[in-house]
């Protein structure tokens, strides 16, 4: 037996030294080391073999079978780096011939808006922050100043989660990122400048609306903050998102956890919040010189104590708006629906 096992790696050798292409080589494989393959029968009888005699005999049947696979790899390799030798004799790349350049994308049009407000925010020393998108009542509602059964709920087409109710009350996708006002008081690292971003849901869609959207958020905490820190910072951000000559201003509203609340305006970019376009006509665009922007207003103290501040030595602004609705507010932007940058239809997102 341990003869024939010799014999045969000899056998071998030769023919895998003889095979002059990949198709030869695979015909010795086969032939050898195949189901039927003449070593691999070789190897089935050493079952058969005397006890004593098995020991011995096997290994040295399994070391010439791995001596044999390794033989007809180096051989398979120096055969396939021989045909490319060949080619390269027959072939020459041309390193002169123009690329074929890949596609190349660019960062959607919300994502462009959410680096540049983050931007201009951290300019002035506020972080970026994020917050779950899935959260408690309570940080959504309840701690910012709505008692449970409040209609706010429903005024926010609230989407409730189908999850367990826990001590901070129902799971709900969050509607605004206020959510994140308790949540960075909390971290009790005063004084906050936050501008939190992130998704929010609502049950709405139209054009002007739709059921996923972002928001951005920024909570100012600190002592002696007051409104005309609020304008100041408004200010700032409309001048540097939408231009040099634009500005802000406060109408009364009413929202539960800021007061006193407002109503963001900017003045009109088409217009110049004047209300009469050049055709001395209403301007098309505003109607009034002014676009809404979100609400904004100073934290009422039940949120500050909600989040463990005190209202007697801190207080705080805040503010929530839509990105992009802000951003189809800018000058040179002309999308009428919402809902457009979400269809994922190249021919439109390409334009950004
Ligand atoms: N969360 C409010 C909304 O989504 C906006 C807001 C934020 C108002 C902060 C006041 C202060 O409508």
């Amino acid at each position: 037996m341990l003869d024939k096992l010799k014999a045969l790696k000899k056998a071998i050798e030769k023919v895998v030294d003889q095979a002059k292409d990949a198709a030869g080589l695979e015909q010795v494989e086969i032939e050898y080391l195949g189901r039927k393959g003449k070593l691999t029968a070789l190897l089935k009888g050493v079952a058969d073999l005397a006890e004593q005699d098995r020991p011995k005999v096997g290994a040295l049947a399994n070391q010439i079978k791995r001596e044999v696979q390794q033989l007809l790899e180096v051989k398979k390799r120096a055969l396939a780096g021989g045909q490319f030798s060949v080619l390269g004799e027959t072939e020459r790349e041309d390193v002169t011939e123009p690329g074929i350049r890949p596609p190349e994308g660019h960062l959607h049009i919300v994502t462009q808006a959410i680096r540049e407000i983050t931007q201009i925010f951290s300019n002035i020393g506020f972080m970026r922050t994020r917050y779950p998108e899935v959260d408690w009542d309570w940080y959504a509602f309840e701690s910012l100043n709505m008692p449970p059964d409040h209609p706010a709920r429903d005024e926010w087409e609230t989407f409730f989660v189908d999850a367990p109710i826990s001590k901070k009350g129902k799971m709900v996708l969050t509607p605004h990122t206020s959510n994140g006002q308790v949540r960075e008081l909390e971290r009790h690292e005063l004084p906050v400048r936050m501008i939190s971003i992130g998704r929010c849901y609502r049950r709405q869609s139209d054009i002007t609306h739709v059921p996923m959207f972002h928001q951005f958020e920024g909570l100012y905490v600190d002592k002696q903050v007051s409104i005309s820190h609020l304008r100041g910072v408004l200010d700032y951000f409309a001048k540097e998102f939408f231009g040099s000559g634009r500005t802000t201003r406060l109408r009364p509203h009413h929202f539960p956890f800021t007061e006193p609340s407002f109503e963001i305006d900017i003045s009109c970019g088409i217009c110049g919040g004047t209300g009469v376009g050049k055709d001395k006509q209403k301007c098309r665009v505003c109607k009034s010189g002014w676009l809404e922007l979100g609400g904004a207003g100073m934290v009422h103290p039940n949120v500050l104590k909600a989040g463990g501040v005190d209202p007697k030595k801190y207080s705080g602004f805040a503010f929530g708006w839509g990105i992009e609705r802000t951003y189809m507010m800018k000058e040179g932007i002309q999308i009428d629906d919402v809902r457009t940058p979400y269809k994922n239809d190249l021919r439109f997102l390409k334009q950004f």
